[in-house]
């Protein structure tokens, strides 16, 4: 069992949690407004402090129902004697600002009504009124505006990235979670190595030369929040602005909004049965800096990459001095097939950048991801992580370090995959028997989610607000092209819809679909 190792003096330097419980009762109170008391302008000190936090809760800076500190502490903080505040607070109680609730304190009336609240008087600008002075960075312009997309409303059916929560192990995990925050070591409070906690790199490389034929050890691995993060340090690493980068066409839109950001000129190259076409790519762009795909299990459309076209991907890569970008992001869930190896573990002249997750097979809160760094670029990484972030909190790693060491995750993956391969051909078969051969099905053979592209004609977006309005979740295929879209379908999760919800969302589907 691997358990965190402690560099320092143990008896001296470990803290009971007790501790910070005693003196975060005694503190437990709520924030007041910023008073700058002005002990010479002749204005008695209870009148400031009702002016201070009459002007917030007008000024909607203390909202309603919002906790107020304790007289006692708010004395204390302001180092004046608590007879100035306990007026304050009478006069505030008196005029209906503040409510007390008994035996819990001191709060902001939620009686106020709203247009006594009013926004003018606190000094609020109109934003939206003069768009040219407000001056933001040419690079977050290069990304849209961010929306919330229609179809992504309600919590209902085919979510995309959600999982089969109620089968995640929790008790175990709070336990262990327990297990690490009951005991809190200096040396875990401190800054820790911007790669991440060396017992939990160790595991991750064990974990990745066994099931997925990585080639690393742990000095090559750096944790980071997700993919996500993952691509954020590999682009300030690799890439300048101006560089040409193939995308998978479609692909994951989030990893093109790194490479967008970071003044890319993306290159999309058309997936077919086989993945990624490395010829188009060549044809296009041949000395593009960098590949980004997902070669496992494409994003959306859930091809493997042929063995054919992975030589030629990593030949290409070695010849014209590129970066290939592998993000192999579900490639627990296979159902067919044993899971495929990595692209990584084939590369002889590391070109490969290998990102992985524990979104898909933890749940994505948990923001924990890994990148498999060559061995000479470790370095590089290493700067630009300490400049991004510095390093990645200790908890989870320590937590999630366990949860591996001890089998739970093993065990978690075993049983979900058969929890989601179950959902899947279910899903499968309501579709066949629902839409026939209406509809053409993508990608089935691993992962949370499957691909149907719809008949000429229809348009996905126009029908996946229609359905979200019913509370299904239908992700436009169309969103995952850069250029024109030559499908137009959906992307079905199957991850948190049961066998039991399945059948009636694909009849809704089908009503969806045949509504226009
Ligand atoms: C292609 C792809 N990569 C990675 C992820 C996971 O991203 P993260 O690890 O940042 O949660 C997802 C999530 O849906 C994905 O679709």
């Amino acid at each position: 069992m691997l358990r965190i190792v402690v560099a320092i003096n143990d008896h001296l330097q470990r803290l009971r949690y007790n501790h910070y419980i005693v003196s975060m009762r005694k503190a437990a109170s709520g924030f007041s407004p910023v008073i700058a008391l002005d002990r010479k302008s002749g204005k008695p000190l209870h009148k400031q402090v009702y002016e201070a936090f009459s002007a917030a809760i007008v000024g909607r800076n203390l909202r309603a129902g919002q906790r107020v500190p304790s007289s006692r502490a708010l004395a204390l903080e302001l180092r004046i004697s608590r007879i100035p505040v306990l007026n304050a607070y009478s006069q505030l109680l008196a005029e209906g600002y503040f409510e007390t609730r008994r035996g819990s304190g001191t709060f902001v009336s939620t009686s106020l009504p709203d247009q006594w609240i009013s926004l003018g008087r606190g000094p609020v600008v109109s934003f939206q009124a003069r768009p040219e002075r407000r001056l933001v960075s040419r690079r977050s312009i290069l990304l849209p505006f961010y929306r919330r997309a229609p179809w992504t409303g309600k919590w209902g059916a085919f979510i995309v990235g959600q999982l089969a929560f109620e089968h995640f192990p929790f008790r175990i995990w709070s336990s262990l979670v327990n297990r690490h925050v009951r005991t809190v070591r200096v040396s875990s409070l401190h800054y820790g190595d911007p790669m991440g906690s060396e017992d939990f790199r160790d595991t991750i490389a064990s974990y990745l030369r066994t099931a997925r034929a990585v080639n690393c050890d742990a000095s090559q691995i750096m944790i980071v929040s997700g993919s996500q993060q993952a691509l954020e340090v590999t682009a300030r690493v690799l890439l300048d602005p101006g560089d040409k980068v193939w995308i998978e066409e479609p692909g994951y839109w989030l990893a093109r909004q790194v490479f967008t950001m970071a003044g890319c000129e993306l290159v999309p190259v058309p997936v077919d049965e086989g993945g990624l076409q490395v010829s188009a790519g060549i044809a296009q762009s041949r000395k593009a800096r960098a590949a980004f795909v997902t070669p496992s299990h494409q994003f959306p459309l859930g091809v493997t990459m042929s063995a054919s076209r992975r030589l030629q991907l990593l030949d290409w890569a070695h010849r014209s001095g590129s970066w290939i970008i592998e993000d192999d992001y579900d490639n627990e869930y296979r159902y067919e097939s044993m899971p495929i190896a990595s692209l990584q573990g084939l590369d002889r002249n590391s070109r490969v950048i290998y990102i992985g997750t524990f979104s898909k097979t933890l749940f994505p809160s948990v923001r924990l991801g890994y990148i498999v760094i060559p061995r000479d670029l470790v370095g590089r990484f290493l700067a630009v992580r300490q400049a991004m972030d510095i390093c990645p909190p200790h908890l989870y790693q320590a937590v999630l370090n366990d949860f591996i060491a001890e089998g739970h995750f093993a065990r978690h993956i075993r049983r979900t995959r058969l929890v989601y391969g179950e959902r899947r051909n279910v899903l499968v078969e309501a579709l066949r028997s629902e839409l026939g051969t209406s509809v053409e099905v993508w990608g089935a053979e691993a992962g949370m989610h499957l691909v149907v592209t719809l008949p000429k004609g229809l348009r996905d977006r126009t029908l996946s607000e229609l359905a979200a309005l019913q509370g299904l979740w239908l992700w436009p295929l169309s969103r995952c092209y850069l250029g024109p879209a030559r499908r137009q379908g959906f992307i079905l999760g199957f991850g948190s819809t049961t066998p039991k919800q399945i059948p009636k969302a694909v009849t809704q589907l089908r009503r969806v679909i045949e509504s226009q």
